[in-house]
Formats: C-alpha cells, structure tokens, sequence
C-alpha cells in the first residue's frame, strides 16, 4: 500500500509539473488572399464543411478544445496540429504550387472518401467535422472539379 501511495504522489507531482512546459498555441494571422475558402471563394456551405471538419489541423485558424489546455492532452493535441499543417495548411494555399495543390486536393479527396480525415479520432469529440456521407460527396465533388476545371 505504502508503494502504490507513492507512486501515485509522484505522478501527481510530475503531472502538476508538465503543466508548466509551455505550448504555443498562438495562430498566425490569415491572409484572405491565400487563405483556401477566401481566394477560392467556396461556396459558403462546402466552405463551412472545410472549415468545420479540415480547419482545426490544416490551417492557421485552429480553435484548440477547452481539454487542449492540460498536458500531456495539449501535446498529443499541438503535434496533430503541427502535422497537420506540414502536410497541409489551407490558410497559406495560394502560396502553393500548382503540382502540390494538384497532390493535396487529390489526396484530400481520397482521404475523405475512405474516412482518414478528418482524422476519426477527432470527430468522436467534433459534431461538425463527423461528416454524413452526403456531406463528404459534396466534399469530394468540389474538390474533383476544382481538379478538373484546373481552377486551384
Ligand atoms: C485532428 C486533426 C485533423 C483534422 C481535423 C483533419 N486532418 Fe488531415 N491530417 C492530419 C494529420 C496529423 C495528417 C498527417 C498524418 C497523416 O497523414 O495521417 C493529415 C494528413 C492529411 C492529408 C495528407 C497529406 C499528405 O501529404 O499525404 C490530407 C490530404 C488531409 N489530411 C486532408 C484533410 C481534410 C480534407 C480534412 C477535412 C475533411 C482533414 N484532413 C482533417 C490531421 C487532421
């Protein structure tokens, strides 16, 4: 018994600790003039479908959970974030080139279509981004004529 309380003493302690190593969750300001929706200027409803179900980790208008707040959650929560906007960062499109915006629309589109994004670990705590099939057609859809019609 006098272990079990030891330990669990000090993991509390630890997890007071990690609380105070920092994580920036500071956005960068958008500009309208490459921002994906804005530049494209999407049709409001497919709009709010990216940004409600895509934005959070693939764009620099990230709207962190009031859990993002307590470590180690934050961590897990700012490195899908980080990843996120690597791979790809809709706030900063027009910045692309035309082969990487041909790659990431097509591979949004096949990651939508077989439910890899938005990622399915998040729409269990995301309503908005837990897309119908209906909504991820209207998804696919647009991103396929934007492909074909060349218009990224
Ligand atoms: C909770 C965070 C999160 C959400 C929400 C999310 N993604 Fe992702 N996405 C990631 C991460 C992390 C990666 C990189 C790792 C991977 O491929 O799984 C990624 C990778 C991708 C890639 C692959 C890029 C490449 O280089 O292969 C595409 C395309 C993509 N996401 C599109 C989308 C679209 C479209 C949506 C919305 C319908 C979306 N994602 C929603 C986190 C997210």
């Amino acid at each position: 018994m006098k272990t079990v309380k030891k330990i669990l003493f000090w993991a509390l302690v630890v997890f007071a600790l990690i609380q105070f190593i920092p994580v920036d969750k500071v956005n960068q300001p958008v500009n309208p003039a490459v921002n994906f929706v804005d530049a494209k200027k999407t049709p409001e409803k497919i709009g709010n479908l990216i940004k409600g179900a895509c934005y959070d980790c693939h764009s620099n208008e990230t709207v962190y959970p009031k859990y993002a707040q307590i470590a180690p959650v934050s961590w897990s929560i700012k490195s899908h974030v980080n990843e996120g906007r690597e791979h790809l960062n809709f706030s900063v499109w027009g910045n692309y080139n035309k082969e990487l915006k041909e790659s990431m629309l097509s591979k949004s589109i096949q990651t939508v279509q077989s439910k890899a994004m938005p990622m399915p670990g998040y729409i269990v705590y995301h309503k908005k981004a837990n897309l119908t099939d209906a909504e991820r057609a209207l998804l696919v859809h647009y991103f396929e004529e934007m492909l074909k019609s060349k218009s990224y």
